[in-house]
């Protein structure tokens, strides 16, 4: 449980507030690389309450600058690409990458005064799959280069999901290491078509898993362990990344060879982007595969086609019939929005009744809440990179396998990194 102020703090995230500092200190995502293509259209953009609009001008630099035209605010997202920037269609003034307004044709030549002119204007970059913006003060940081962002292109696919909701909502249910044996149980497929929807035997098998929790330099790392058929100790390691960051373990049954990246961003208070990254180990992912999921149960809106709105498409017979524990459907994704979105649009903590497998919750929020409090002393924000020699996470391991005898969660992480300085090795981490 949270106090109000506590909870206030965490979930609050637009210009000025404490949390949204703590967000702006940080690289977040704002869109996918192929959402953005040459020559493609503006975007508007709605991220940490600020509306904001996304475009490549005409030499394909990527710009992201106030989406309402600082003249009498008309919807930039709308405009032309040309000379040089974005062109409002109310009067024609026109704005560079950084927010400068370059043209005021409507004006008299002895009248203009665009140097006068400069918009609300963010850095971007490309990295990783996807197009990040820096929004704080002073000079950006670096963004990470975890091993799922800084890989080869054909090793991972980035996707994009709205989620109505606040943002602490899906960082929570990402890191949560025991629902999974209960919103996400289901009949496993003897020979699915589709490996996504294929559904793993060990969470139903134990749904008791022991969780064990370590601080790390870059956020927090989350062993669940089961005991399963055979007599077998099956474990996943999940981590929470400073400040909205996770990497989930493959939900597919070992051997797997890859894991997944996750990053939830404000829209604001009442609504996320959750960026999905899908990463396979050296061997490329099947983005063809991936995407016609997708496109199945994600709407154009970037939405789920399962929504409140249809009450999530829920099948009672489905349940009935134990094909899943949930009734909505094989697509794992799809459940967790329903379990955030219907905890209400900022879920009440002041309300609420932790048990003994919410350890991995409390961490993640005192984790949090420490952050705030650093920087409101002053402070920089944890877990900041400025060294491109510091830039690499040697103590970093996301993996769902099965431990050697006596080994718990800690135990197997150490063997394995120690046994690879500068990280797990590819057989490993496989
Ligand atoms: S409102 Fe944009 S040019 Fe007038
Ligand atoms: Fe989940």
């Amino acid at each position: 449980m949270l106090s109000k102020q506590q909870n206030d703090l965490i979930t609050q995230t637009g210009p000025g507030t404490p949390g949204g500092k703590l967000l702006r200190s940080y690289w977040q995502p704002v869109a996918t690389i192929e959402e953005m293509p040459i020559g493609g259209a503006p975007m508007p953009i709605r991220i940490l309450s600020e509306d904001l609009v996304l475009f490549r001008d005409d030499k394909d630099r990527l710009g992201l600058i106030g989406l309402h035209c600082p003249h009498r605010a008309t919807d930039l997202s709308y405009g032309r690409v040309e000379n040089g920037g974005l062109r409002c269609l109310y009067h024609g003034w026109l704005f560079d990458i950084n927010g400068q307004c370059i043209d005021q044709p409507a004006e008299p030549e002895d009248k203009k005064f665009c140097h006068k002119v400069r918009h609300t204007a963010y850095s971007v970059q490309e990295y990783g799959g996807v197009i990040w913006t820096y929004m704080g003060e002073g000079e950006a940081p670096l963004i990470p280069a975890y091993q799922f962002l800084d890989c080869p292109e054909e090793n991972r696919i980035a996707f994009r999901l709205i989620q109505e909701c606040n943002w602490v909502q899906g960082l929570e249910s990402s890191i949560d290491p025991s629902h999974t044996s209960y919103l996400h149980r289901m009949a496993p497929l003897k020979s699915p078509a589709d490996a996504q929807l294929a559904g793993n035997p060990y969470y139903a098998e134990d749904t008791n898993p022991r969780l064990d929790i370590e601080h790390v330099s870059y956020g927090v790392r989350i062993h669940a362990l089961r005991k399963v058929s055979g007599g077998k100790g099956y474990l996943r390691v999940n981590n929470y990344i400073y400040p909205g960051g996770t990497t989930p373990a493959s939900s597919e049954p070992p051997p797997v060879s890859g894991y997944g990246g996750r990053w939830y961003v404000p829209r604001d208070d009442y609504s996320h982007t959750r960026f999905e990254f899908i990463y396979k180990h050296g061997t490329p992912v099947d983005k063809a595969a991936v995407t016609r999921t997708k496109q199945q149960h994600v709407g154009p809106d970037k939405r789920h086609v399962r929504r409140v709105e249809n009450r999530y498409m829920q099948d009672r017979e489905e349940q009935k019939r134990d094909d899943t524990f949930c009734g909505l459907g094989r697509y794992i994704p799809a459940h967790d929005t329903f379990a955030i979105e219907t905890q209400g649009a900022i879920q009440d903590r002041t309300q609420e009744h932790l048990g003994s497998t919410d350890v991995v919750i409390i961490e993640m929020r005192k984790a949090l809440l420490s952050a705030i409090k650093q920087m409101q002393e002053g402070k920089e924000a944890p877990g900041l990179l400025r060294d491109p020699k510091q830039n690499q996470f040697p103590d970093f391991i996301c993996i769902s396998d099965f431990v050697r005898d006596g080994e718990d969660g800690p135990a197997y992480c150490k063997r394995v990194l120690g046994s690879s300085p500068g990280g797990p090795t590819k057989a490993a981490a496989e």
